[in-house]
């Protein structure tokens, strides 16, 4: 594996390549963001990754300094997925210059849910992923449905600007307790990881109870959120939404049966957990 940071490089070494596979992560790399190099293979030639943890995306009281950076791990575990290129930009790689040009995703899409209690977030993750995609040219690029909501908003900037990337998206990777994997969960305690598959237990009660025909939305949201504060969460939101564009549904939505999808952000301890689940 080419461990590369400067963008000149890494365009002379993918000159001439028409198939590249790409997949975008800020490292501590996990089994998830492993699954997403194994669909990358799948779907082009060659895999290329990238390890950057982009300032823009995080707010002035979030974790940007203590994000855990485990670069010799992270490059060990690419190597036995066969990514023929890691791209690990440094900061002045990337933004040599402070970068005042942004992408602004849509209020209705970029300023909701995971938008609306980390504002800018979603600026920050579109403008780096244009931007990285401007130095990989990736035929495909791949997504975790993890981030739903980020999936979605990278997916339609793809289609709105014409990128010649398609968007693939990855099944969201779990522990054997229902809990997705994440980065931050190397924050929990003992006591907070035992307690931390509760948050995906609680969308599980959702989507049945909407499979079993319950409409009332608010009353099973409020419910949720409920439950889990009882537990000593602090939930930000444990809304259901339509997939197709994460606006909350009508009773007509509901009672014609769109396709929904239930997406929560709660508190445990000082750790941010978000996680969803498609009804
Ligand atoms: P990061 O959190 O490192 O995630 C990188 C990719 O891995 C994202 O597409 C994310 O959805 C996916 N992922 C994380 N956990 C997963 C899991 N348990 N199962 C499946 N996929 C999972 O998301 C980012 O980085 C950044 O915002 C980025 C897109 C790199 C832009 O900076």
């Amino acid at each position: 594996m080419k461990i590369i940071s400067c963008i000149e490089e890494l365009r002379a070494h993918l000159q001439g390549q028409l198939r590249t596979a790409f997949v975008p992560t800020m490292g501590n790399l996990h089994e998830g963001h492993l699954s997403l190099m194994r669909l990358a293979r799948k779907h082009g030639d060659p895999v290329v990754a990238s390890i950057f943890v982009n300032r823009l995306q995080f707010g002035p009281n979030e974790d940007f300094d203590k994000y855990p950076r485990t670069f010799q791990a992270d490059v060990e575990k690419l190597e036995k997925e066969g990514v023929y290129i890691l791209f690990a930009p440094t900061e002045k790689d990337l933004y040599p210059e402070p970068q005042e040009y942004r992408v602004q995703p849509p209020d209705d899409l970029g300023n909701i849910l995971e938008g609306e209690f980390r504002p800018g977030f979603f600026t920050g993750v579109t403008t780096v992923v244009l931007k990285l995609f401007s130095c990989v040219q990736p035929r495909v690029a791949v997504f975790g449905k993890k981030d739903y909501q980020q999936l979605m908003i990278v997916r339609n900037m793809a289609k709105q600007f014409a990128l010649p990337t398609e968007i693939i998206a990855a099944e969201t990777w779990r522990a054997e307790d229902g809990l997705a994997l994440s980065s931050r969960n190397g924050y929990l305690s003992e006591a907070e990881r035992a307690e931390a598959p509760a948050l995906f237990r609680q969308l599980n009660i959702v989507a049945d109870e909407v499979r079993n025909g319950h409409l009332d939305v608010f009353e099973l949201e409020r419910k949720a959120m409920a439950d889990l504060a009882a537990r000593g969460w602090k939930p930000d939101y444990i809304s259901i939404r339509k997939q197709s564009n994460l606006q909350p549904p009508s009773a007509g939505d509901m009672a014609q049966g769109e396709k929904l999808v239930v997406v929560a952000a709660a508190k445990l301890g000082k750790t941010r957990l978000i996680d969803n689940l498609e009804i």
